[in-house]
């Protein structure tokens, strides 16, 4: 049977990705180039640095989704690119290119709203009507929403200075995990969950963030201090540089996922209440999607699992692949938003487009 076919490319932060999916969301095509190992070694994200490596993998990237599903630009319905929020200099490559290739094959424009996309991805894999709610955590956001619809977002609470992933990685930089072992290749949410397995949270006192107030919102960087302080402390004991510590590195590791998962879960637990409180959510099956960068962590994970237990709520966390940056998830955003016909623009509009933010 004939499906539409939307092309979907991500550049929004370190990540250049592009995915060819049909109507129903199969897969035809995707491709993926990861920064990571680059920023890594640098010790963070410099902005110009990623925006010149988007540049010189957008085309190989895009031409090979199409190749991989034997898909000629000629066949899309549509094109799809993240247009905000995100790094302005990453966004500025994947924007050009696509504002360049729908012009060049005359195809619609489908802006792509990257938080929004992330909310909807699970959508791809299993139906999951609306409304339900979503909490996101990566390395740029952390963020509670309603999802109500494909451009309709209830925002409940966001983090009020650093996203948790942010937090994570700068922890793991001070502790120069990069250079451990098994760790090379991780990123500092990753390492912070693998050494955590051997800690012992209980042996370093932090304090989950925002105890006294009762919101849905987050704060990290009080955390971050906290664990750096301890960091500092523990290297002066040892007498060791800065970065150095080894003892009671998978403690800190431990204790700081622990207060994390906390944090998020105690935050999530307040929004289950006020959505039930409202009726904001489907009463028969309640449901919490959990995505994000964040989100491929089993220990929170876990934490979450606990609250959603306990409130009757069903708990759907997309695989890993589709929890973090690429191609499919701006596609399928393409996909529901073509279905709805909503915010499609034609090929020559000039684009100057502010979606809505959950
Ligand atoms: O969604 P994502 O790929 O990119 C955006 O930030 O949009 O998320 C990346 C973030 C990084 O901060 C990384 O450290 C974190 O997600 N992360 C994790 C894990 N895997 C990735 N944090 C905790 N546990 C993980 N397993
Ligand atoms: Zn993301």
């Amino acid at each position: 049977a004939y499906s539409r076919l939307v092309l979907g490319i991500e550049t929004s932060c370190d990540d250049t990705g592009a995915a060819v999916l049909d109507e129903t969301g199969h897969i035809l095509g995707e491709s993926l180039h990861s920064q990571t190992e680059v920023h890594l070694r640098s010790g963070g994200i410099i902005p110009p640095v990623a925006q010149q490596l988007h540049r010189e993998h957008i085309e190989r990237v895009v031409h090979e989704a199409l190749e991989r599903g034997n898909v000629d630009p000629c066949q899309l319905s549509a094109v799809a690119a993240t247009v905000k929020p995100g790094m302005a200099l990453s966004l500025g490559i994947g924007l050009e290119f696509s504002r360049k290739f729908v012009r060049q094959h005359n195809k619609p424009f489908i802006p792509i709203h990257h938080m929004e996309a992330h909310a909807l991805t699970v959508r791809m894999l299993q139906p999951v009507p609306f409304p339900f709610l979503v909490l996101l955590v990566s390395g740029g956001h952390s963020l509670l929403a309603v999802a109500r619809g494909v451009d309709d977002f209830l925002v409940l609470g966001h983090s009020l200075d650093v996203a948790p992933g942010d937090a994570l990685d700068k922890v793991a930089r001070r502790l120069s995990l990069v250079k451990h072992p098994q760790c090379s290749t991780l990123s500092g949410g990753q390492a912070i969950e693998l050494l955590a397995k051997d800690g012992d949270r209980t042996s370093i006192a932090l304090t989950t963030p925002m105890g006294k107030i009762n919101d849905c919102c987050f704060s990290f960087t009080g955390l971050r201090n906290q664990v750096t302080m301890i960091i500092k402390k523990k290297e002066e004991e040892e007498g060791v540089e800065e970065g150095a510590l080894l003892s009671c590195v998978n403690d800190i590791a431990a204790a700081t996922q622990h207060t994390v998962a906390t944090h998020l879960a105690k935050r999530t637990h307040r929004a289950i209440l006020f959505c039930k409180a409202n009726n904001l959510l489907t009463s028969s099956n309640p449901t919490l999607v959990v995505s994000g960068g964040v989100a491929s962590n089993q220990y929170i994970r876990k934490a979450l699992t606990v609250i959603t237990e306990r409130e009757g709520v069903s708990l759907l966390c997309p695989p890993a692949k589709f929890c973090t940056d690429n191609g499919v998830m701006i596609a399928w955003n393409g996909v529901e938003r073509m279905r709805e016909e909503k915010g499609i623009l034609p090929p020559n509009v000039d684009v100057c487009y502010e979606p809505k933010a959950p």
